[in-house]
């Protein structure tokens, strides 16, 4: 009886634990965020992923009542933060940005040590970005055809920039050699920020770079742009002709953006994140920055973990053909 009497005792007391672990872990996410967040750019500061982080990082605080501050983790074409944030602890204080080198690296790399596909909590799709082929200012070549020539002429003299491989800088680079039939040579950066910095300082020959701070370059003459990768001409350089109209039939390459964070955040802190990122991208100003590089905010549907999984997985089937067919080097 006596034993009987202990053993209900203990019991009693584990439920009344478990039950306190479990108010604990209720309350701890009714209460997040108590510290600052921090969201995880995958390239050098200063370049296109690193600006919209930026622009949507200070609405996303303001929305959560915490800051959230951009880390940049360059290097491997993101892959080196994708890594750190799937093993970052799943507590919503580490969230990602990353554009479509989360599908491409799967075609690039032989091994990663993630998995896009389960290793991260999906929080929703962000932006659509163009890119622009551009040369340096002193380049000999004024057009697409006088640049076909200089190439044709220059062969692996003429250099470009990139963001290693994992990048769309990278991607667009090598498709544009590959239908060109050329290999030029090819100068990886941490990120197209320092790349545009070489190009507009005339180290670099050539780039293909995103929008996102590349339109007043182009409008004042810094740089030369010989393309743009869509398939209708930009509305905000309508003087420049897509590379498609130019004879590169179908080149596109638009570049997406998601945010994400690592496997087993719980669902609660989940949705507070969602619903500051798509606070963050109504806001004038985001929507103002981001209309004037002629990016495309992506309708509300896909600012969700469904919108941004179900993209994920198609675009890793769509670039995985291509990358293989274009024999990109890793
Ligand atoms: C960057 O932010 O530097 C770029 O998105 C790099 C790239 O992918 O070209």
């Amino acid at each position: 009886m006596k034993l009987q009497k202990t053993l209900f005792a203990g019991i009693a007391a584990v439920l009344s634990t478990g039950a306190l672990i479990g108010s604990n872990v209720a309350s701890a996410q009714k209460d997040w965020p108590t510290k600052a967040i921090q969201m995880v750019v995958p390239f050098a500061a200063g370049g296109p992923t690193d600006t919209i982080a930026r622009l949507i990082a200070v609405p996303m605080g303001q929305a959560l009542g915490q800051t959230v501050i951009v880390e940049n983790v360059p290097g491997a074409g993101g892959t080196i933060a994708s890594t750190k944030v799937a093993r970052a602890a799943p507590d919503g204080y580490t969230i990602y940005i990353h554009h479509m080198g989360m599908a491409t690296a799967n075609a690039l790399y032989d091994k990663l040590p993630y998995d896009p596909m389960t290793s991260f909590e999906y929080i929703g799709q962000v932006a659509d970005v163009p890119m622009v082929l551009l040369g340096k200012k002193d380049l000999p070549a004024n057009n697409f055809k006088e640049l076909e020539a200089y190439i044709k002429a220059n062969g692996s003299k003429v250099t470009m920039a990139n963001a290693g491989p994992g990048a769309v800088s990278q991607l667009c680079g090598l498709l544009f050699q590959s239908r060109m039939g050329v290999r030029l040579t090819n100068i990886p950066y941490k990120g197209t920020g320092p790349a545009l910095t070489d190009l507009l300082g005339g180290q670099v020959d050539l780039l293909c770079d995103q929008t996102t701070q590349t339109i007043p370059y182009i409008k004042d003459g810094r740089v030369k742009a010989f393309g743009t990768t869509t398939m209708k001409r930009l509305p905000a350089i309508p003087n420049v002709p897509t590379l498609n109209e130019q004879g590169l039939k179908g080149f596109e390459v638009k570049v997406w953006h998601g945010v994400y964070a690592p496997k087993g955040v719980p669902q609660p802190i989940l949705d507070k994140i969602n619903a500051a990122l798509k606070k963050a991208l109504n806001t004038p100003d985001v929507k103002k920055r981001l209309e004037d590089a002629n990016i495309d905010i992506v309708p509300m549907e896909k600012v969700s973990a469904k919108g941004l999984k179900n993209h994920l997985e198609s675009e890793i089937n769509v670039w995985g053909p291509v990358i293989r067919k274009a024999n990109i080097p890793d």
